[in-house]
């Protein structure tokens, strides 16, 4: 029930998930979340950000729910990324979540700025090998023992997070992938 109405509205946000990597995301937090909280890199308008956030309503104890994405236009070309920035923001505000944006790119963030731990990290920022690798050697020491990590536009041929991501993560255990999100837990 919570999970069909999240979905509606989080479909009608612009973004590239598709309905069943929105599920599996969903289904990812149920598993991992417990104190710590959630981590995503890269919102744009919100699609999943809008996903999370509703998740984390859910609870009845609410944990911490952090944004890292830069907003710049040069980081986002040839997309209208303020107006993506205003629905994010319009849509976090609708559904009521507290959550801390860190308007950075990962690698520009400070180790003050991170949450010390996370149940689930979610990356779907700059796709380029250079730059999953910074989110990956930043991030994943983050998720807590039993945490899940999700890597979005997982073995999309334009893109390197399947290359990046089967030789970073070797030592984590393959939950699946769901369309294209490649779902690991840390040992
Ligand atoms: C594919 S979109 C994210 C889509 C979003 N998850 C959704 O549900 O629609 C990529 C986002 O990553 C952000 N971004 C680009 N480079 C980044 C970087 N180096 N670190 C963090 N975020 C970055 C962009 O500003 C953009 O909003």
């Amino acid at each position: 029930m919570d999970l069909q109405r999240a979905l509606s509205f989080s479909r009608r946000i612009r973004g590239w998930y598709e309905e069943c990597e929105l599920e599996a995301l969903w289904r990812m937090c149920s598993e991992a979340v417990q104190r710590h909280g959630i981590l995503e890199v890269g919102c744009f308008s919100g699609r999943t950000s809008s996903l999370l956030g509703q998740f984390v309503r859910t609870l009845t104890a609410p944990v911490p729910l952090t944004f890292i994405d830069p907003f710049l236009p040069e980081y986002m070309k040839g997309f209208d990324i303020l107006s993506a920035k205003a629905e994010f923001t319009w849509c976090l505000q609708k559904i009521g979540t507290p959550y801390r944006l860190i308007q950075k790119r990962t690698i520009d963030t400070t180790p003050a700025e991170l949450p010390a731990r996370i149940d689930l990290l979610h990356i779907d920022g700059d796709h380029a090998k250079t730059a999953v690798e910074i989110d990956c050697r930043v991030l994943l020491p983050l998720v807590r023992p039993g945490g899940i990590a999700c890597f979005h536009d997982y073995g999309r041929p334009a893109f390197a997070v399947k290359a990046v991501v089967d030789n970073v993560c070797v030592d984590w255990t393959v939950i699946g992938t769901f369309g294209t999100l490649r779902a690991l837990r840390k040992v």
